[in-house]
């Protein structure tokens, strides 16, 4: 997690409280990253001395913090040359306090500073072999190390250019990493590499750019290193041909940058580097994706991006991206938080979702980023749906339909499960990987741990670019817009459409199959006026919100293909209430949840006309009749089940199997108000973040 942000501009001049408050600004788009601890690196005269702040907490004490400082500075002659970098930190090693925040720094001068996104596994011995050569520590972090690392190695190798000194360092790096550096012994350059990490580079230039690709400059063994992986049949295998621990570190061949990337003539430009495209859309819709073990390097105005070693199938090339996103997707609008206007969002995220693929009128499905592998997933073994948190319940919901559907057997599993039990995965199987962020760092492994085993791959996310869409064979991509409130909404009822969508695809040649295609199709064209009935009961939502905000636990029960709302609601009352709350399989009640059940714990029941309706019922007495109150989540008109309980919220009927995206809705609003009522940070909970890109 953590969100990394740098600036650079090159002859086009600025003052240091514009680049301040390009960084602030970058940093508050990325807040949804890390909440923790906040921090910038900007140049204090030309470059040739850097200073640090750094803030215990979110990016407004930040902002307050450099409005207060720099309040005189308004007036300075702008630099024509300056970069800056900056970060918002979720804790992994070391507390949250200003010692530990990002940058990090090589010494008191400030020499080198660098932030990170990710885990440095074999910090210990790296920081073990710095001590040894005299250095001391001051905070707690795994990423000082790199930063005194570079300044090292810098000491050893001064005739050395920035690139090439990152370039060595990294190399005795192990963990996953998104860097970017800044030293006062390279006044107006920037270094930024990534591994296992999301990193992008967003240029911004006055004119037109001259090209749509940048060249990838090769280190000079790409010849053999190109053989040996050959040999070895890969192109992912790790290439670290030095370790620490044996004398002093040995150094990489030097090798020398043929070609360059040079956007204009007068090469007025400015670069944004990123952990995502959210922070850089109101500068430059340009961008460029990094890949692992890229090095992009600023210097003089021109960005190279190199490689150390070439293998098997590298491209030449990285691609320059125009982003699609626009500037409004990512503002709040009228709406006091980003989760409650992506929860109103809904029936429109759903509709583009369905856009291009689902054609009601002949009743038609197209999926085109898997149409191609549809005869080899009908042939599979089993369907794996692997996910986390709020993607790994839309896997829970749509589970029984798909394999209904499809006829095969369907596993949902826990990314972070499936990989602790060494799971058996087989060639014929067919993989899903589902994630909003698309870079969730227990996904993406189990990710890599089945392609290794040869299966399908497929990627259900909502960002383009990102890491599970670059790492599978095929996918859908979920279209449901920037998520940025840290409480998944919009993203679960799109993954729960996308799931849906397959499963009518696979069963598009089976007769036995026409008559439910059907009425689920039909049940699709509906969805978006149903979804905004739901959302009219918000006022109702909120007067129950007021009923149970005081409470300290909350139960949902259900069943069936309601059972993942339960799962979800529950997910959501935690993470933003701070409350427990607990989603209960209604048929598992007798078998130990009864025993919670009396006048004073708040329930709530899923009881919907479907086929475990009769057994709903059941549980539902069982609970009335240990004196329980529970709050009815049922169908529209309903007399019979809203008579069981004095309060109620009355959902549209739908297909049975789409019934899950409409009693989710109430959920999603319940935890919501209740969070507002309990003073809680709705778009940031504690100790969470958006996009968990550690293990
Ligand atoms: C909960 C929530 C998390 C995420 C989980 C996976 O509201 O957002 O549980 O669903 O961290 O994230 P993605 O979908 O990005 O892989």
């Amino acid at each position: 997690m953590c969100g990394i942000f740098a600036y650079l501009n090159y002859l086009t001049p600025k003052t240091r409280t514009e680049v301040l408050d390009l960084l602030v600004g970058g940093l508050k788009r990325l807040e949804y990253r890390g909440y923790d601890s906040t921090g910038v690196a900007i140049d204090v005269y030309q470059g040739k001395d850097i200073e640090l702040v750094k803030c215990v907490g979110r990016v407004k004490t930040l902002e307050d913090t450099l409005n207060e400082q720099y309040k005189d500075a308004t007036n300075e002659e702008p630099i024509p040359t300056h970069c800056g970098i900056a970060h918002t930190r979720w804790a992994t090693h070391g507390v949250p306090c200003e010692r530990n925040s990002h940058p990090q720094r090589s010494d008191e001068d400030n020499s080198f500073v660098v932030v990170h996104n990710g885990i440095i596994t074999n910090y210990k011995d790296v920081k073990t072999y710095l001590e040894k050569r005299g250095y001391s520590f001051e905070s707690d972090t795994d990423t000082e190390i790199i930063a005194k690392l570079v300044h090292y190695l810098y000491q050893q190798h001064p005739q050395y250019s920035f690139r090439e000194i990152v370039e060595q360092a990294v190399q005795q790096l192990e963990g996953a990493y998104a860097l970017c550096f800044k030293s006062k012994y390279y006044p107006g350059e920037c270094v930024a590499t990534r591994r296992g990490s999301p990193l992008l580079v967003g240029i911004k230039t006055k004119t037109r750019l001259a090209t749509d690709h940048i060249p990838i400059l090769y280190g000079k063994d790409d010849k053999q290193s190109s053989l040996q992986d050959a040999d070895n049949n890969s192109t992912t295998k790790e290439h670290r041909p030095h370790r620490l621990g044996r004398g002093d570190i040995p150094v990489i061949p030097r090798s020398e940058s043929t070609s360059e990337f040079m956007p204009l003539e007068d090469k007025e430009v400015e670069y944004f580097f990123a952990s995502d495209a959210s922070a850089v859309i109101e500068h430059t819709n340009r961008v460029i994706y990094l890949e692992d073990d890229d090095v992009a390097a600023v210097k003089e105005g021109t960005l190279s991006i190199h490689r150390l070693k070439k293998c098997l199938d590298d491209p030449h090339a990285r691609e320059i991206t125009t982003l699609k996103v626009e500037i409004q997707q990512i503002m709040k609008g009228n709406y006091d938080y980003f989760m409650q206007k992506e929860i109103f969002e809904q029936p429109e995220s759903v509709v583009n979702t369905m856009r291009g693929r689902v054609n009601f009128a002949d009743k038609t499905i197209i999926l085109g980023g898997i149409k191609e592998y549809i005869p080899e997933i009908k042939r599979c073994r089993r369907i794996m749906l692997i996910g986390c948190g709020t993607s790994y319940h839309s896997a829970v919901a749509t589970r029984q339909l798909m394999e209904e559907l499809t006829e095969l057997p369907v596993m949902v599993e826990l990314a972070s499960d499936f990989l602790d039990r060494n799971t058996p995965i087989f060639r014929d199987d067919v993989c899903f990987f589902i994630s909003q962020s698309g870079e969730t760092a227990d996904t993406l492994m189990a990710l890599r741990y089945c392609k290794q085993r040869g299966s399908l791959i497929v990627g259900i996310t909502n960002t383009v670019g990102s890491s599970i869409c670059r790492e599978s064979h095929c996918g859908v991509h979920i279209n449901a817009g920037p998520e940025i409130g840290v409480a998944s909404t919009k993203a679960y009822t799109s993954q729960f459409i996308s799931l849906v969508m397959f499963g009518l695809v696979m069963s598009e040649d089976r007769k036995s199959m026409a008559q439910r295609r059907q009425e689920i199709i039909l049940g699709l064209s509906n969805l978006d006026q149903q979804i905004r009935k739901v959302l009219q009961l918000d006022e109702k939502v909120k007067e129950i919100a007021k009923d149970l905000y005081q409470h300290k636990s909350l139960l949902i029960m259900g069943r069936g293909f309601n059972f993942a709302t339960c799962l979800e609601g529950a997910l959501k009352v935690k993470e933003l209430t701070y409350m427990h709350s607990e989603g209960i399989m209604a048929g598992e009640l007798k078998h130990g949840p009864l025993a919670l059940v009396d006048d004073l714990m708040p329930v709530m029941m899923i009881v919907m006309r479907d086929p475990v309706y009769t057994k709903c019922m059941n549980a539902l007495q069982q609970v009335v009749s240990r004196n329980g109150r529970p709050i009815i989540i049922c169908e529209e008109g309903d007399q019979e089940t809203q008579s069981y309980s004095s309060r109620s919220l009355e959902i549209p009927r739908t297909v049975d199997c789409l019934q899950g995206i409409l009693t989710v809705i109430p959920m999603q609003l319940l935890s919501y108000h209740i969070a507002v009522l309990r003073g809680c940070d709705v778009d940031c909970p504690r100790n969470l973040a958006k996009s968990v890109t550690v293990e």
